[in-house]
């Protein structure tokens, strides 16, 4: 199958994907696809309609997005609070990581971090950007920002062995769940063994808070009256959230500074703004996310063929 022949979004997977959005947008704003059962919103608009109107729109909660119950804590995060309790934690996020706090990392621990990467590499000349670049960085950047061990490989190997554990459940599991079901026991599994790896540092610093990142996500107004489970949630979801986002970013970003005439030249002069202006259109043009899913609570009004489903079932 040709990638322009792709007609449902739950066979874009592995596929370069543009065709297929063409195609989609061509059908209309909102099109419903028999295949998956879902709706696909495609224009700017109709994906900012969805997004920016969390009443009608809300996300599954965790318990429809797994197949049972105790799978919940593989996908379960605090982004699946809802209303005043969702914003409010939003709110934290974008304290924790204000403008002035990522200049601070930026001269500090990202540098810290990109140097021992390129450190283990450089006298070869060569590596391999997605494995030995990208990867380990993010992971180490999001455990640098945690107050987590990130020069000890042996635990960061086995921290990433765990994450991907539960990455390899969640990467089927909206569009193909049926797929995704094998992999349930062992993203659990990884999940309870993330948090003894993490135990030792958030035991200590609920006794003796310190200046990272773990601490405030402990000790912060925003989190009062949280239990462990939802506090060691939290912890995961800077790794869930922001290593693989930000590796695959990263390797399509600096592939598209490669592959674009004089861009690897001027990003190389260092010329602050043009760089923010390319990491802008990178994030636009190769971004990480290709879709996120929402459910219809409410009549929309539409006139696809068939009715607006209310919450799936899952079997
Ligand atoms: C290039 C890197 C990144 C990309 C492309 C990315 C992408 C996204 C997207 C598309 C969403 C919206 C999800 C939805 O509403 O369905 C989101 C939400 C979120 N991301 Fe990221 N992300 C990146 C980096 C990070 C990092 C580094 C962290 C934390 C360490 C992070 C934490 C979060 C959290 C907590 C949310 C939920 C926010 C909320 O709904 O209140 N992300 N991200």
């Amino acid at each position: 199958m040709a990638d322009t022949d792709v007609q449902a979004l739950v066979d874009v997977d592995g596929r370069c994907p543009y065709g297929y959005y063409a195609t989609a947008r061509d059908r209309g704003a909102v099109a419903y696809e028999a295949k998956t059962g879902y709706w696909v919103a495609a224009t700017y608009s109709s994906v900012s309609n969805v997004l920016t109107d969390e009443v009608t729109f809300p996300r599954l909660s965790p318990e429809e997005i797994v197949s049972d119950p105790r799978y919940v804590r593989t996908v379960s995060t605090p982004s699946f609070l809802t209303g005043e309790a969702r914003l409010a934690h939003h709110r934290w996020w974008l304290e924790i990581f204000n403008p002035r706090a990522l200049r601070q990392y930026r001269g500090g621990l990202v540098t810290e971090v990109v140097q021992a990467m390129l450190d283990r590499f450089a006298d070869r000349g060569s590596a391999d950007l997605v494995h030995e670049y990208a990867e380990p960085l993010a992971d180490r950047m999001i455990a640098g920002v945690l107050g987590l061990p990130w020069r000890d490989d042996d635990w960061m190997a086995e921290l990433r062995r765990n994450f991907n554990l539960v990455e390899r459940y969640k990467a089927s599991i909206y569009l193909k769940p049926e797929e995704s079901r094998p992999f349930a026991e062992d993203a659990l599994a990884g999940t309870y063994r993330i948090d003894d790896l993490l135990r030792p540092f958030m035991e200590q610093r609920k006794q003796q808070p310190d200046d990272s990142v773990m601490s405030r996500a402990i000790h912060d107004d925003a989190m009062a009256g949280w239990d462990d489970e939802q506090l060691y949630g939290l912890v995961r979801t800077f790794f869930t959230g922001g290593s693989g986002t930000t590796s695959v970013q990263l390797v399509n970003a600096i592939h598209l500074m490669l592959t674009t005439e004089g861009m690897t030249e001027a990003v190389a002069r260092g010329d602050d703004k043009l760089t923010a202006r390319f990491v802008e259109e990178a994030l636009r043009l190769v971004p990480t996310n290709h879709f996120r899913t929402r459910v219809v609570a409410a009549d929309t009004g539409s006139t696809a063929p068939t009715c607006a489903r209310a919450r799936p079932s899952r079997p």
